[in-house]
């Protein structure tokens, strides 16, 4: 047994409350069976998302005591701008609330009417803002990337052949850039590889079209290319990080979850680009120097990224999911490997394979698991997606149920639960019914819907 070593203590502790499981069944009732919309405090383990919910250092709270608040030209600024540009190599750099305001600003800046948007795979507010604005999305991931169980190191990777037929068919002035996700979220929190984002960098340049980097899950993506890619295995993850960064024109990322626990950014070398920008920030965001960020938020997006640099804090989220994903595959769980960054996802498709996709089995399966576990996942399947313009369901590729793991947030014993209830929970599959709308928003439906047992 390969056990992952936390490489931290803990040092503040928050309680945790294990409710029994008639209050369980009463709380998942009352949510809608949705888990977005469950109490906190009817939770155990709360792995709906990474997002906002990763364990700080002693040194970002440190860090956050001494920021300088103030409304224009504030000193944490100047320190976020600077680690940035340290990082990165990027010259200019626009904070915003959080990584979909950053969506916000780059679909407003260079998505109009008719414009096409490939990536190697959609994230659902990134796709929101692209059409909100017009413009339409064409994912271009390789034929490896749905494959619930591969062996495939790079899943994220995009084809690159796609991209070229992509771009001939519709021309390069019809696309104002490609989006490359680090991480891949919606697939099971996959990486591309260096060596593919070069290919895309290729491409790119052969048509002069902008490469744009959505870096929320680098960290993840940063410790797969030194694992996996034999070429990077002897470099550091700061030289990872600078190669990746100059490859792109633009980088965003939501600080939700890369470096912190708030907020976001948008940094780029272009001044045109940077002038573009920036009134959306003021409008939208905040003044310049904060883009709704308080400066204790800025204060530890800071150190949080300068620790992104170290190996041993970045591979506490891997190493922690492919335990959890090689004990559950043992048992023959439907799972999706290799393991991810992110979280650990279950493949409901297989593991309630007598539900149709219109019962939505992956919500299906995380109400269950709320229920045998209290544990809280995360739907990711038909129930995220949206319905098209004739109000048919969009089927969704995969049906999963994504498991977060927040990084070092989580013990060894804590994760050994999870993996027993998910065990139990397998073998008494035949429980779990399906799921149908109640009340259904029109817009990132996930999130506030209700539904109720068909
Ligand atoms: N891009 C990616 C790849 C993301 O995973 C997220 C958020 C965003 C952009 C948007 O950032 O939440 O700060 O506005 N993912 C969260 C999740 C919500 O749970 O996967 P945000």
């Amino acid at each position: 047994e390969k056990i992952p070593l936390e490489m931290h203590k803990v040092r503040i502790v928050q309680k945790l409350n294990l409710p029994p499981i008639e209050q369980r069944v009463k709380a998942i009732e009352e949510a809608g069976y949705n888990t977005f919309l469950l109490k906190n405090r009817d939770v155990y383990l709360d792995m709906l998302t990474d997002s906002g919910v990763n364990a700080m250092s002693d040194k970002q709270q440190a860090a956050m005591m001494e920021a300088d608040d103030s409304y224009a030209g504030s000193e944490t600024f100047t320190r976020l701008e600077n680690k940035i540009k340290e990082i990165f190599g990027k010259e200019y750099f626009l904070p915003a609330h959080q990584g979909r305001a950053c969506e916000n600003i780059i679909a407003q800046t260079f998505v109009e009417k008719g414009s096409i948007i490939p990536m190697n795979y959609h994230f659902t507010t990134t796709l929101a803002h692209i059409v909100l604005n017009g413009g339409s999305v064409k994912e271009l991931f390789t034929n490896e990337a749905l494959k619930v169980r591969s062996d495939y190191p790079f899943k994220g990777n995009m084809d690159i052949a796609k991209l070229r037929d992509l771009i001939e068919t519709y021309g390069a002035e019809k696309i104002p850039f490609v989006r490359l996700e680090a991480g891949t979220n919606l697939i099971g929190g996959q990486p591309f590889s260096l060596e593919n984002m070069h290919e895309v960098r290729k491409v790119c340049d052969e048509f002069g079209i902008l490469l744009v980097l959505d870096a929320s899950l680098l960290a993840d993506n940063l410790y797969f290319i030194k694992e996996r890619e034999e070429k990077y295995k002897t470099k550091s993850i700061r030289e990872i990080t600078r190669e990746i960064a100059d490859l792109s024109d633009i980088i965003y990322f939501s600080g939700r979850k890369l470096g912190s626990a708030r907020g976001g950014g948008i940094c780029t070398n272009s001044k045109e680009i940077y002038m573009k920008m920036r009134e959306y920030v003021t409008l939208y965001e905040g003044f310049l120097t904060y883009g709704g960020m308080s400066v204790r938020e800025m204060e530890a997006i800071a150190v949080g990224l300068e620790e992104t640099m170290d190996e041993n804090m970045i591979n506490q989220g891997p190493q922690f999911i492919a335990y959890m994903v090689e004990e559950l595959q043992k048992k023959g769980v439907p799972v999706v490997t290799p393991a991810g960054g992110l979280g650990c996802h279950i493949d409901a498709m297989e593991f309630v394979d007598h539900l149709p996709q219109t019962e939505y089995p992956a919500g299906a399966l995380a109400a269950a698991l709320y229920i045998v576990s209290g544990i809280r996942g995360m739907e990711r399947g038909t129930l995220s997606e949206q319905r098209d313009e004739n109000g048919n369901e969009t089927l969704a590729n995969m049906e999963l149920l994504r498991l977060a793991m927040p990084r070092r947030v989580f013990t060894l014993s804590q994760v050994k639960y999870a993996i027993d209830r998910i065990l139990w929970l397998y073998e008494n599959r035949n429980l779990i019914g399906g799921l149908k709308f109640v009340d259904e928003p029109k817009v990132l439906r996930f999130f506030f819907g209700r539904l109720t047992a068909t």
